[in-house]
């Protein structure tokens, strides 16, 4: 059955590959972007992939007035919320950007929503929201407690959420706490465009093998792992958008509320990637072992049989596959969107 999905946050990383395999697969979109970290770009691209165009909202989540308006014009069968600041050293040095942005955007949306009795919400949440030093893989049972501002935000966002959802029994809500996307799509037309020099692994890969960055630094390779490398869970952009298809359905079949992780349940260290890298690529990624980066953890993969059992979701593409479409993304789009 088609649906027509709001997306927020729809012009991201996340978010464009997430709209695009909803039109794919015969769904309609309308996405509020406020641009604060995306390009309009990214959305006349997902336009140009799926053959179809779709209404786009250049505003602020957190305005509820035109939120207000767009669910007067359109008749949603359900939200997903990808709207959010993400950049953790970003979030200690301004947190209270980050507590209002990410906040009061999820409340306002909330309170919109009930309004016009659309009570059906993906919202995205983060591995981040599992206590350091939680025993792997982390299952969605685990006690949770954060260590930086970006990470108490999607805590209390969830906390808002499974309070809404308990005090009235018609809301249907799906937490999904993803681990470590990365890839792109096939296509090579849209992928993650961070500002500035990235935070990340993968794209501080792409940039170094681009010549871009001049090398990659390993923060660590004495942590008690495989290869003293830190070890984390990527999973691959498209598996992450599928699975927000596959919860939107659970949504429609459910009420409540519920947390589930999106995660392969493998775990690679930083030099499994760069070596994966290279080899899958024929690139070289340049590198250099550094002192560990204050707030990581040796290891961080999930649990992930509950997405398995209640959405029919699993991760179907490999490191591979990662590796060769991130790399497509960034060689073909060297300046990320910015070069149009
Ligand atoms: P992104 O920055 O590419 O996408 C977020 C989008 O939200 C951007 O397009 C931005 O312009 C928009 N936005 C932010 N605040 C807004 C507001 N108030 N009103 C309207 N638009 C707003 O990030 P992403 O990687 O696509 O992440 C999507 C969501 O998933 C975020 O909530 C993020 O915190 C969460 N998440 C991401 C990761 C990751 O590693 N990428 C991991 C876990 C959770
Ligand atoms: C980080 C955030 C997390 C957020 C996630 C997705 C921190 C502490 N955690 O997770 O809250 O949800 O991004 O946005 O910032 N690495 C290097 N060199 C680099 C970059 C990374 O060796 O230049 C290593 C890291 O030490 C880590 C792995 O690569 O072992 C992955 O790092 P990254 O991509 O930043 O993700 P996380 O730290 O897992």
């Amino acid at each position: 059955m088609s649906m027509k999905i709001l997306v927020t946050g729809g012009a991201g990383y996340i978010g464009s590959h997430t709209c695009l395999q909803l039109l794919r697969a015969g769904h309609d979109v309308v996405v509020v972007d406020n641009l604060v970290n995306a390009q309009e770009e990214a959305m006349r691209r997902v336009q140009t992939l799926a053959g179809r165009e779709f209404a786009f909202y250049p505003f602020d989540v957190c305005d509820d007035n035109m939120l207000d308006k767009v669910f007067s014009e359109h008749s949603f069968d359900g939200v997903i919320h990808f709207a959010g600041l993400k950049a953790v050293g970003e979030s200690v040095s301004i947190p209270l950007r980050y507590y209002s942005n990410n906040l009061v955007s999820t409340m306002t949306l909330c309170r919109v929503m009930d309004r016009h009795n659309v009570k059906r919400l993906i919202f995205s949440s983060s591995a981040t929201v599992y206590q350091p030093g939680s025993p792997m893989p982390v299952n969605e049972e685990a006690a949770l407690g954060c260590t930086n501002p970006y990470g108490w935000t999607k805590f209390m966002g969830e906390q808002i959420l499974r309070d809404i959802a308990a005090a009235d029994p018609e809301w249907s809500i799906v937490l999904l706490r993803y681990f470590n996307p990365i890839g792109a799509d096939a296509s090579g037309m849209i992928g993650e465009d961070p500002s500035g020099i990235p935070n990340n692994l993968m794209p501080y890969i792409t940039q170094t093998a681009l010549g871009r960055l001049a090398q990659l630094s390993v923060f660590g390779d004495d942590y008690d792992t495989p290869d003293g490398t830190g070890v984390r869970d990527y999973i691959h952009v498209v598996d992450l958008a599928q699975g927000h298809m596959d919860a939107l359905n659970y949504a429609a079949r459910n009420t409540g509320s519920v947390a589930i992780n999106l995660g392969t349940g493998v775990g690679y260290s930083v030099l499994d990637i760069v070596h994966a890298f290279e080899k899958v690529n024929g690139v070289k990624v340049p590198y250099q072992i550094a002192p560990r980066r204050p707030g990581d953890v040796a290891a961080v993969y999930a649990d992930p049989r509950r997405a398995k059992e209640l959405l029919g979701w699993q991760a179907e593409k490999g490191l591979e596959d990662m590796c060769r479409d991130s790399w497509r993304w960034q060689s073909m789009n060297p300046k990320g969107y910015a070069a149009e």
